[in-house]
């Protein structure tokens, strides 16, 4: 798959798959085009060429509808894009009244047994103002989710979070990833990837630079580009660690 915004290739090649139940973590420095991936698998940007499958439908063929296979793929934002005039409630229903055509009953049941599953059930008629970053970003979770998609799409979900907030975000991803979702997650947070992803994708300059199982390309990396990258991640500069002290 490839995309070009004008004559500047983003995306030159990638060719990757997610089987179901597949949680696979995008890493790479700024620019390198993880956003754009992401948002070409949602059809937010249409791919220059090649081809896009979810769960066996072609959603780049021009005969498929775009807004059928979009329903079947969740999207997290960094920046969580809650409606601010509405309670979390009306947040998580307005969206499933509106385009799946739940009715009020139904789309309530949805949200609150989503809410719970982010640990937010007491938070129903909360704005979002009066909630925490992490807790926004649950509601967003809840929010996507409430709308029973096949596959989630996670673009830096903690980037915009306090230190202490991205805990209970990232154990809410955990916790899907267990429960078997499908999962693309852009992350910086290498101790999450290690831990939760089945497959590590490092891209650089829009290319696919190494990909494999999540111990080896953040554990052992083989090219010299990811091991700079995540250098970097791991000891940002100005951050260095202490020399050993000097034995007496
Ligand atoms: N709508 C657009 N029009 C033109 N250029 C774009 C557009 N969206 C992204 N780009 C360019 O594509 C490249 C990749 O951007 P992208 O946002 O995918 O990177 P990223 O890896 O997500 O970076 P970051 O880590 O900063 O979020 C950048 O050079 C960016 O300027
Ligand atoms: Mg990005």
């Amino acid at each position: 798959m490839r995309k070009s915004f004008g004559d500047h290739q983003v995306l030159r090649g990638i060719d990757l798959d997610a089987a179901p139940g597949d949680v696979v973590c995008v890493i790479g420095p700024s620019g390198s085009g993880k956003s754009t991936l992401l948002r070409c698998v949602n059809l937010l940007e249409v791919p220059s060429a090649g081809r896009i499958t979810v769960g066996g439908t072609e959603i780049t063929d021009p005969d498929t509808d775009i807004d059928a296979a979009r329903r079947r793929i969740g999207m997290v934002f960094q920046q969580f894009h809650l409606f601010p005039h509405l309670d979390v409630l009306g947040n998580l229903t307005l969206p499933q009244r509106r385009v799946l055509g739940r009715d009020t009953e139904h789309a309530v049941a949805v949200a609150r047994e989503n809410l719970a599953r982010v640990g937010l059930a007491d938070r129903a008629a909360a704005y979002p103002s009066q909630l925490s970053g992490g807790q926004q970003q649950r509601v967003a979770i809840a929010r996507a989710l409430s709308m029973g998609p096949e596959v989630m799409l996670f673009d830096e979900p903690t980037s915009a979070l306090d230190p202490e907030l991205v805990g209970d975000v990232l154990a809410v991803l955990r916790e899907l990833a267990g429960d078997g979702m499908t999962m693309m997650v852009v992350t910086h947070e290498m101790a999450f990837a290690r831990e939760v992803a089945d497959r590590v994708v490092f891209l650089d300059g829009g290319v696919v630079v190494e990909e494999g199982p999540a111990a080896r390309v953040v554990g052992d990396p083989v090219h010299e580009r990811t091991r700079d990258f995540l250098r970097r991640v791991l000891h940002p500069a100005g951050v260095r660690t202490p020399p050993p002290a000097p034995s007496p």
